[in-house]
């Protein structure tokens, strides 16, 4: 029988309670389909911090590196946010993107028709099968970029650099392009050429590879601060989005509200081998966390894109996005809720799923 390795990073807030639920589905899904998954855990974010002193402890990256893919809840908090930038949970997750080098993050934003209510969209704004990819760069960009203080006429001052070479810009226009071709045929390479050097750079090189490579693709360009709003008056427009590391982490949590919650949107960063790393696209949600209200289907959908994208399971990622897309009907978690349906816990949540399986 097939065994899958996979590294767990439960990380902080609600991670650990996601990242369980999203286990059990795989586990479920392992034992319906005929395969096996062993685990490996390891520490990233505060609860690294907390137990060695470093948000991505090298026996971490190592982890991951040993297994087919690893699961990631997500990391941050309170507790730490006082610490310096470079010892910040986050800063461990920027590291682990780095060093596996998952330069292509993939975040779908895709209206489940039961959650139609759900959305904070106008229902015909929403129309049928409302389904965007966003592919973001994402080991590049202002979060790799030089940082620092500095004094300026007397002021402290503080940097940050947004820079992307021609190569980096190319490999992530590949992949947007590649997956507009699986999917409708329209890419929109969203920058802000009208102002940053960086972003005119981006444009005529995602314009040359298109011309170059992907002649059949329908290749459009907007400005970032049109595609924000493009993004709510009409998002039917968009099938597949290029953009960079910092546009696509904000232009990801708006697409989210098309699926009613940011606790629905699920993540694959790639590299270029065959493993990843899968997240959802929200935070620790400290707010929430220890309270049951957490929506476990983010994590659980990212494991679904995991055994799609790096395990070559697809049928039981298919089963595991049915019986989602199933539960909705019958109960959902407090940020998805609804009159007339069952409001559940986490837990709740995670099990019903595997029972659907
Ligand atoms: P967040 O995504 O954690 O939370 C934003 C809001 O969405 C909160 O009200 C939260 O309760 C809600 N929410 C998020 N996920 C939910 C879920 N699964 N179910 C129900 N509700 C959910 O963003 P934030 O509050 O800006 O950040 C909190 C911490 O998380 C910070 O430390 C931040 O740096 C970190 N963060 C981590 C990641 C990651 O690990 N990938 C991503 C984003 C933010
Ligand atoms: C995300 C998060 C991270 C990012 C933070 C926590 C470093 O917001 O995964 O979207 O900005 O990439
Ligand atoms: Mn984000």
């Amino acid at each position: 029988m097939k065994n899958y390795k996979i590294a767990l990073l439960k990380g902080d807030g609600i991670g650990p309670e996601i990242v369980t639920q999203a286990v059990k589905v795989l586990n479920r899904a392992a034992e319906r389909f005929g395969f096996t998954i062993s685990y490996d855990e390891a520490l990233l974010g505060g609860s690294a911090i907390d137990a060695t002193g470093v948000p991505l402890p090298p026996e971490t990256i190592e982890k991951c590196k040993a297994t087919d893919s690893t699961l990631l809840g997500a990391v941050g908090g309170p507790k730490w946010d006082s610490l310096p930038g470079n010892l910040r949970p986050e800063a461990g997750l920027l590291g682990i993107r780095g060093a596996l080098g998952l330069f292509a993050n993939l975040r779908p934003a895709k209206i489940f028709e039961q959650l139609r209510e759900a959305s904070p969209l106008k229902a015909e704004i929403i129309g049928d099968n409302l389904d965007i990819m966003v592919v973001r760069e994402l080991t590049g960009g202002i979060y790799f970029g030089e940082r620092g203080r500095r004094t300026v006429n007397g002021a402290e001052a503080a940097y940050d650099t947004e820079m992307y070479s021609v190569p980096e810009i190319e490999r992530i226009a590949r992949v947007g392009f590649r997956m507009a071709e699986k999917r409708d045929g329209r890419l929109c390479s969203v920058d802000k050429a009208n102002v940053l050097e960086s972003s005119r750079l981006w444009r005529a090189t995602v314009a040359r590879i298109g011309k170059e490579e992907y002649p059949d693709i329908k290749l459009s360009h907007m400005y970032v601060d049109n595609c924000a709003m493009q993004l709510v008056r009409n998002p039917k427009q968009f099938d597949v989005i290029v953009t960079s590391n910092i546009f696509g982490d904000i232009l990801s949590d708006e697409a989210s509200m098309i699926s009613g919650s940011i606790g629905m949107l699920a993540s694959a960063s790639l590299s270029e081998g065959k493993s990843g790393l899968y997240e959802p696209i929200h935070g620790s949600a400290p707010d929430i966390a220890g309270t049951g209200l957490a929506n476990p289907l983010a994590t659980i959908l990212s494991a679904a894109m995991m055994l799609r994208y790096s395990l070559e399971e697809p049928q039981a990622a298919q089963a595991i996005e049915d019986a989602v897309s199933e539960v909705l009907k019958t109960a959902r978690t407090a940020d998805i809720s609804a009159e007339g349906i069952w409001q559940v816990t986490c837990e709740e949540m995670g099990d019903m799923v595997c029972g659907l399986l």
